[in-house]
């Protein structure tokens, strides 16, 4: 019988999971902590934005009009317990609040709620992001709880998807990674990911903590790849080359390959900065830092790159904000996400506001989650009105509809055409050819 499965942490990772794994045909109950959150899923509707995944939920959660009935939710960890043959714990792992470290206190506490009511045989499979080490520390912690004992199994299976892709990611994922101990835990792994597997995802054997760096150090790998081409913008504009074409001509070669590098405003989100800091912090507590120092370099090109967009602004508003008005078109941290952590155009323009400016904010989804971290910039409803009488206009998060504003009709309404991109994402002869001064970071 196929096993059934429970995913405990219904974020982006565990609402996707549980959805996908729900559309492989499985048996699924999701586990949440909040109860509104748990109402919201099991109506059908997803707390964020993240495309494709609301219609996927509505396709399998029970007691939806015409749905499979394969998808549930609740907060009871009693019936996980008793549902569950497989438990997926996806639960997010933080920043600690003014430290490096990772706050593992959400995974430590599905543990310590989920394993005491553990009566018979399951595998629990960790996916949360975490610093070496923890698999090892969970998995002895599972068995000294669990009524089952030894019979209650840890596996780490770490997650790779994309927010604004997170539902194509899971569904087929580029590589599946098993961090195992036993042959049982492995041909389980199998089971669950059969669908993927037997179209020709690589399925990757490996042990715990390689298991855990293989998801840090991707993240770390990533995250440089974005410094190094922010780097090279840097030099770039000393130099006056063009960052854009520099990109695109080193692109070529497959060993560097096109992705992840465009230059910008440098990264944000939930997972690329706070994950290259844990992963230093722990190297640390390992006494391997010195094998990371870089990463520090990585971090600090990122920092620089928001400051570097701010006096740009300034430079553009005649040498101070004082009384000048900055339109902000963008403060997600990436396109196609409502997701406002750590994003480099809200921490811009946060700034920007702090050094006397009036600013005002359009983003397509992120403008409530937006307004409750930074309740005092200005907002408005349309990139249009974003820009009304505006002495300038940042483009910081590279929505396709900013692609597509029509510069004449925007023009019409400022103060003066000046655009300054911070993804170097517009098409910098258009806004010309509409009498705009267009700057790119
Ligand atoms: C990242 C990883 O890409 C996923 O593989 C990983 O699973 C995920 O973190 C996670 O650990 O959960 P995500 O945070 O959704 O995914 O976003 P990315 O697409 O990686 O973008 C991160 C940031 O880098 C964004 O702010 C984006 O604007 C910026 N970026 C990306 C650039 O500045 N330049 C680029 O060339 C690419």
């Amino acid at each position: 019988m196929a096993p059934k499965i429970t995913v405990i942490g219904t974020g982006y990772l565990g609402a996707t999971h549980a959805a996908a794994m729900a559309e492989l045909g499985f048996e699924v109950l999701g586990l949440d902590v909040d109860p509104a959150k748990i109402e919201l899923l099991s109506a059908g509707r997803v707390p964020m934005y993240e495309p494709g995944l609301e219609d996927l939920l509505r396709q399998h959660v029970a007691g939806h009009e015409g749905s499979s009935g394969r998808l549930r939710f609740t907060t009871s960890y009693e019936e996980v317990a008793d549902f569950g043959d497989v438990h997926f714990v996806c639960v997010n792992t933080p920043q600690k609040q003014g430290e490096y470290a990772c706050d593992m206190r959400y995974v430590d506490s599905a543990f310590e709620s989920l394993a005491p009511l553990l009566r018979r045989p399951a595998l629990v499979v960790g996916k949360s992001t975490v610093p070496v080490g923890s698999a090892s520390r969970l998995a002895a912690r599972l068995s000294e709880l669990a009524p089952v004992g030894e019979d209650a199994e840890l596996a780490w299976n770490p997650e790779f998807l994309r927010e604004g892709f997170a539902v194509q990611d899971t569904l087929r994922p580029d590589r599946i990674v098993a961090g195992v101990t036993s042959e049982r835990a492995e041909k389980v792994l199998r089971e669950v990911y059969a669908a993927p597997l037997a179209a020709g995802t690589p399925f990757v054997v490996t042990d715990f903590p390689t298991a855990e760096l293989v998801k840090t150090s991707a993240n770390s790998f990533l995250a440089t790849k974005i410094s190094f081409i922010n780097a090279m913008a840097e030099v770039c504009e000393a130099a006056d080359g063009d960052v854009v074409k520099l990109a695109e001509a080193i692109g070529h070669d497959e060993r560097i390959g096109k992705k992840f590098l465009r230059a910008g405003i440098g990264f944000g989100g939930g997972c690329l900065p706070k994950d290259i800091r844990a992963f230093m912090a722990r190297a640390g507590e390992l006494g391997a830092d010195q094998a990371l120092t870089f990463l520090r370099e990585v971090d600090s090109i990122n920092m620089r790159r928001r400051g570097h967009m701010v006096e740009l602004a300034r430079d553009a508003v005649g040498g101070s904000f004082l009384g000048k008005r900055v339109a902000v078109l963008g403060a997600a941290f990436k396109p196609d996400s409502d997701d406002v952590r750590d994003s480099p155009a809200l921490n811009v323009a946060g700034q920007i506001h702090l050094q006397g400016a009036q600013v005002t904010v359009f983003d397509p989804k992120g403008m409530d989650n937006a307004r409750a971290l930074f309740p005092t910039l200005g907002y408005a409803p349309s990139a249009l009105d974003a820009v009304r009488g505006a002495h300038v206009v940042l483009h910081l998060t590279e929505w396709r509809e900013f692609r597509e504003l029509d510069p004449e009709e925007l023009g019409a309404v400022v103060d003066d055409r000046r655009i300054l991109d911070g993804r170097n994402a517009l098409d910098p002869e258009v806004w010309r050819q509409a009498d705009w001064t267009y700057r790119a970071l």
